[in-house]
Formats: structure tokens, C-alpha cells, sequence
């Protein structure tokens, strides 16, 4: 906690209280709000853990009431005076300090501000843009110096845990060479060997297993990582991962590892994390929620109608579990009265994601016995339908009067991918309450998936993931099938940890590399120093690696990892502050033997 010691004062704001009543203080700190009352002059003074009420008299207050009345907001002043007690009727209860003032008898101006861009203070709607070219008066603001000290606590808390159970904290290097993560690489010109370049690392993965292959057995680094891919609200071209590995372990004891290590980082926000936490397969995951980081915290599950689709006569549907395919559909309640325009535009949000569209029930709040449920249905689809068949669907998804059946029939993957956006948005749009934490693991992911073109073999998390044993012999023949020893750890519907166990042996790595396409000279070319050392007595060995920016993002309440990181940068990479990236001089391009094309 931030006191008085080593600096000029003999408080902090956040120090004063009615015990104080009567003592001699001297404060230092920033000017915020003045007011000027029937002679008295009021000075909020901020400093990092509060603000506490200056009092100028001019019978007490001496020269310095003439100065009090030339401050202005985010001057740099250090004050001495008394404590008192507020008259009854001056009691802030908004404020820490709300019972007291110190009534000011020296005032010196330690430096003078000009007027800021924006007020210094809470619940401001100041462009984000303008914050950020200004970020280190926004840091000012006592909301973003709290997420920053809560981000020092979290971290520390994740240093502490991991020391207390034997992690070495190691660094490893930012020049460095390309560690395929799936993002493209920051580069950087190497001066000394022309046409060369060093990568900036899109996260430590060699480096720590090469830890575990000298012997370190557990190893860990709050490690910056870089890269370069389209950013999003939870990404930033660098940030922060808690990274760890250890040797000699299985899959369980990983996890057990990290669910120990955040249940003590989870106390920072007086969380207990409900241990063992869940666990579902990728595959479930996919099924249920449509997405590998499901928000678990409401339900509108996904449900798989192909087996009745199949049976009707609505060829779209018919056709799809024919073809190979599914139907699937969500059942929410509370949409049965939308204007169609809502209805189309998610069916259009649907086609955008790749769907061919969005089928819709919505199921009246009261079902007429007389009429045929067709012709009571809201739906462009319903008329396909006969009676007994919209009634079998009834009973297949539990649809009730007041519900919409929202449908995609397509290839499985879409289908998911699809209605799991659909889900998100409806869960947006009919305002369900998510709140509190839901961390689970999703596990079991296959080893690889299809490149972006749908071409070749990529890897789902990195190529240096073990296999599961019994899927070995599948490898080349159907690599589909194979799947691996890999945990993601999902909060509130992001992913904010994933780690795998590693392969350990150098066979094993090089058929894996040769499945994602890289012949033997490339794979030696690229990962030589891996494969060497895994051939010098490679431990078994596995880890994970912690978002510390989305981590802190939810634990702040935030919608933006901008907002957790002290000097972020814009979605277009640059940071607004500094003006990086900027042009360099001919002369330094020169020297790194390069010209602008
Ligand atoms: P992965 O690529 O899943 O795994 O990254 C681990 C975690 O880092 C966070 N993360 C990001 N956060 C902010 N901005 C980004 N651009 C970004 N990219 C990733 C996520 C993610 O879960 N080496 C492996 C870990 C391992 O196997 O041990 C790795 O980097 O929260
Ligand atoms: P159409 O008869 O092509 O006008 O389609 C009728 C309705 O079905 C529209 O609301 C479409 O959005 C929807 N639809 C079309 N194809 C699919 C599909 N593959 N899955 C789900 N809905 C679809």
C-alpha cells in the first residue's frame, strides 16, 4: 500500500481520518476541484489512493489563501495544515476521507499544469482516441489507476504462487526466431548480418521447452508476446501471457497446477474458485455452444434436430443430414414478438458468417386448440410443414407457446460456428443476465484442423503438441481423427489459457511436422535446434500459458484489453501517444541494408 514514507509528506490522502483530528499533516498531490464559499476556499487534493478536502480561511490560512485562489486543476502542490472535523453538514459519504479536512497554513505551487484535454476523473465520455494520445493524464483518472494496481496485484499474486510451488522465473529472448503460433511474426532487421532478421517471439513455447530439456523441471515468465494479426477487442499485437512448463507430468497435473495457482489469484477479487472446475471435451463444446470458448453462464444451447429434419418434407432441411450434414437449432424464449426486421436482420448476420441462412418459428404466447399450428406459427418456413411434423419438432426441442426455433441446416461445422454467433447475439439481444464468473476447461482438442484455405494440415494450438498414445497410428492415415492432450481455459466466453502437453521425442515430432507439410530439411531448417535437443534426453513435459490481459479484463469488468494494459495500441497497431509506428531516417535503413519498396 502506497504511504508517506520515503517522500516529502508525512500522509497520503487515503490516510486521513477522525483519529487524526488535531495533528499536523503535510500532503502533496494534484489540484482537482475548487469551490469558493462565503469567504472559504475548498481544494480537492488527489493523490494515488484518494482525495482528501483542502480548507483555506482567510483568518488561519495566512499567504497561502491568496495562492489557494490562483491554483488551477492538475497544478502540482504540497499543502501542511491541521486536520479537523467537517461540520455535520459538510460530510462527504462519497469520499474516504469524508469527515475531515486539513486546513491549509503553507501552500507551495511544486509545479503548474496547463488546462487538460479532458476532466481528470471518473465516468468521463471522452473518445477513446483522445485518452490514449493523452494516456498518461487518462491514467490520472483514479477508475484506470485502479485497474493498473489491480493488474500489479494480479500479476504479483501469479509470481508469488508460482515461486511458492519451485517455478524459476527465466527470461527468455525477444530477438529471437520465428515461433509459429499461427499469427504472422513482427520482424526486425539484424545489422550485423545483412539480409537477416530476427522475429519477435508470438509467445516463449521453445524457449520453455528447452528449459525442461536443461533441466529445469518448472519454469515460469510473465513473458511479453508479439504478434502480428488482425486485432480485436480481446487482442493486442503485444501482450502478456503468465507462461509455464513443467517436466514429468501428465494432462491432470497441469491443470491441477493452474487451477491451484488462480484460486490464489482469484482471491484478489475475493473470488473462490470452485475447485475442481469443469471440463468439457472440444467436441462438446462445439456441439452444445457452437464455439471451443463458451460463455457458459446462460444456457440457449444448440440442439441437434437432423434425425426429425430428415423425415419432413422441407427439402432444405431434408437435404442437409442427407447430404452429410445437420440441422440444428436454438430455442429462445422471449423473441416469439420481435418485429420481422429483427428477425432478418440476424438471419443476415447468419448469411454473413456463412450460413445460407436462418430459419425462424416463433411459437404464439397462447396456442389456439381450434386453428392448425401451422397457420398460428410465425414463420417463413412454417408452411413447409405439416401439422404432425411442426408437433413432432414441438416435442424434439421442447419448443413452448412465447419460444422462437432459430435453424441452420448446413455442413456441421458451419452449423455450429453459425447458430454459436447467433447464440451470442441472442443472449445480447434479449438482455440475459450473465454475471459472476463461470471458468470450465475445454479439452480434447484434435491435433489438427484445415488450414485457412482448407488445403493443407495446420495445428490446432502449435505443432510441438503430443498426440494422444492410442491416436499415434492415425496420424498419417487420418489425421482428422487424431486427437491430443491440450486444455483451454475458458472464462465468460473467452479464452484466457491454453497449454498442451509437448511431444518429447524426436520421431514423434518430425512425423507431426511432416503431416503439416514440412519436409525434413525445412522442418531441420526451422525447428534444428528443437529437434536436437529433444534427441539430448527430453523429459515428458507439458504447460500452459495464461492470457494476463483478458484475465484482468474480466476481472476489472472490462469490455477491452486496451483498457488493462497501460500504453495500449489502436486496432490498427499504432499507439496514438508515442506516434509508433513512425518512418526511420535513410541513414538507419541503410545501415540495416534495407530500402523502402
Ligand atoms: P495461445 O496462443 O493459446 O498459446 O496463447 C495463450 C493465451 O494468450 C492469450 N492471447 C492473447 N491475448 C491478447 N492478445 C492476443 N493477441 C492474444 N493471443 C493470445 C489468450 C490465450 O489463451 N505457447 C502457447 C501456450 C502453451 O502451449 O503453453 C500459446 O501461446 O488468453
Ligand atoms: P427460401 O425458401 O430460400 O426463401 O428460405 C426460406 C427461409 O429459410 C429463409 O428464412 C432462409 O433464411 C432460410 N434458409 C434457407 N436456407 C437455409 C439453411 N441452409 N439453413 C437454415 N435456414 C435456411
Amino acid at each position: 500500500m502506497l504511504d508517506s514514507s520515503y517522500s516529502i509528506r508525512t500522509h497520503v490522502a487515503q490516510q486521513l481520518g477522525s483519529d487524526l483530528v488535531g495533528q499536523e499533516v503535510t500532503l502533496a498531490g494534484w489540484v482537482g476541484k475548487r469551490r469558493d464559499h462565503g469567504g472559504l476556499i475548498f481544494i480537492d487534493l488527489r493523490d494515488r489512493t484518494g482525495i482528501v478536502q483542502l480548507t483555506f480561511d482567510p483568518d488561519e490560512s495566512g499567504s497561502a489563501f491568496a495562492l489557494a485562489e490562483a491554483v488551477r486543476p492538475q497544478w502540482v502542490v504540497e499543502v501542511t495544515g491541521l486536520v479537523r472535523l467537517r461540520p455535520k453538514d459538510a460530510i462527504n459519504p462519497h469520499i474516504a476521507t469524508g469527515t475531515v479536512e486539513v486546513v491549509v497554513s503553507e501552500l507551495s505551487v511544486l509545479n503548474i499544469s496547463k488546462t487538460p484535454p479532458f476532466e481528470i476523473e471518473d465516468g468521463i465520455d471522452t473518445d477513446e482516441a483522445v485518452r490514449m494520445k493523452w494516456r498518461f493524464l487518462d491514467i490520472r483518472r483514479p477508475e484506470v489507476t485502479r485497474i493498473l494496481e489491480l493488474r500489479a496485484r494480479v500479476t504479483a499474486a501469479f509470481r508469488d504462487a508460482l515461486t511458492a510451488k519451485g517455478f524459476i522465473e527465466v527470461e527468455t529472448p525477444i530477438l529471437t526466431k520465428s515461433t509459429p503460433e499461427g499469427a504472422r511474426d513482427f520482424i526486425v532487421p539484424a545489422r550485423h548480418n545483412p539480409g537477416k532478421f530476427y522475429a519477435l517471439p508470438q509467445s516463449p513455447q521453445l524457449f520453455k521447452q528447452l528449459t525442461m530439456i536443461g533441466g529445469l523441471e518448472r519454469y515460469f515468465q510473465i513473458a511479453r508476446c508479439f504478434r502480428d494479426e488482425d486485432l480485436r477487442a480481446d487482442r493486442q499485437p503485444e501482450f502478456t501471457q503468465v507462461d509455464l512448463e513443467m517436466s514429468f507430468v501428465t494432462q491432470d497435473d497441469v491443470m491441477n497446477l493452474t487451477e491451484d495457482v488462480l484460486a490464489e489469484v482469484m482471491q484478489v477479487v475475493d473470488y473462490r474458485l470452485p475447485q475442481p472446475l469443469k471440463r468439457i471435451t472440444y467436441g462438446q463444446a462445439m456441439d452444445t455452444y457452437g464455439s471451443d470458448r463458451p460463455d457458459t453462464r446462460f444456457d440457449l444451447l444448440l440442439q441437434d434436430v437432423s434425425d426429425w429434419a430428415s423425415t419432413t418434407g422441407f427439402k432444405v432441411f431434408a437435404a442437409a443430414p442427407a447430404g452429410g450434414g445437420v440441422v440444428k437449432t436454438i430455442c429462445a424464449s422471449g423473441a416469439a414478438d420481435w418485429p420481422r426486421s429483427k428477425f432478418d436482420a440476424l438471419n443476415q448476420k447468419a448469411i454473413d458468417a456463412g450460413a445460407k441462412g436462418l430459419a425462424w418459428m416463433a411459437f404464439p404466447a397462447e396456442l389456439a386448440d381450434a386453428d392448425a399450428i401451422e397457420n398460428q406459427i410465425k414463420s417463413p418456413i412454417a408452411k413447409f410443414f405439416t401439422t404432425q411434423e411442426l408437433e413432432a419438432l414441438r416435442g424434439a426441442t421442447g419448443a413452448r407457446p412465447g419460444d422462437v426455433l432459430f435453424f441452420v441446416a448446413d455442413k456441421q461445422a458451419v452449423a455450429n460456428e453459425v447458430l454459436g454467433m447467433v447464440r451470442l447475439e441472442l443472449a445480447e439481444l434479449l438482455a440475459i443476465p450473465r454475471e459472476g464468473y463461470d471458468p470450465l476447461w475445454v479439452i480434447d482438442f484434435p491435433l489438427f484442423m484445415r488450414d485457412a484455405e482448407g488445403e493443407r494440415w495446420a495445428a490446432n494450438h502449435h505443432p510441438f503438441t503430443r498426440p494422444f498414445d492410442k491416436h499415434l497410428h492415425l496420424i498419417e492415415s487420418d489425421p482428422a481423427a487424431v486427437l491430443s492432450y491440450s486444455y483451454d481455459l475458458v472464462l465468460n466466453g473467452f479464452e484466457i489459457g491454453g497449454g498442451t502437453l509437448r511431444i518429447h521425442n524426436e520421431d514423434l515430432q518430425l512425423r507431426v511436422l511432416a503431416q503439416l507439410g514440412h519436409q525434413l530439411e525445412q522442418a531441420r531448417e526451422e525447428f534444428g535446434f528443437l529437434l536436437n535437443a529433444l534427441s539430448y534426453g527430453a523429459p515428458p513435459h507439458g504447460g500452459i500459458a495464461l492470457g494476463l490481459d483478458r484475465l484482468v479484463m474480466i476481472l476489472a469488468g472490462r469490455d477491452s484489453i486496451r483498457d488493462v494494459i497501460a500504453f495500449p495500441k489502436t486496432s490498427s497497431g499504432s499507439d496514438l501517444m508515442t506516434e509508433a509506428p513512425s518512418e526511420v531516417t535513410l541513414k538507419q535503413l541503410k545501415e540495416v541494408h534495407l530500402r523502402i519498396a
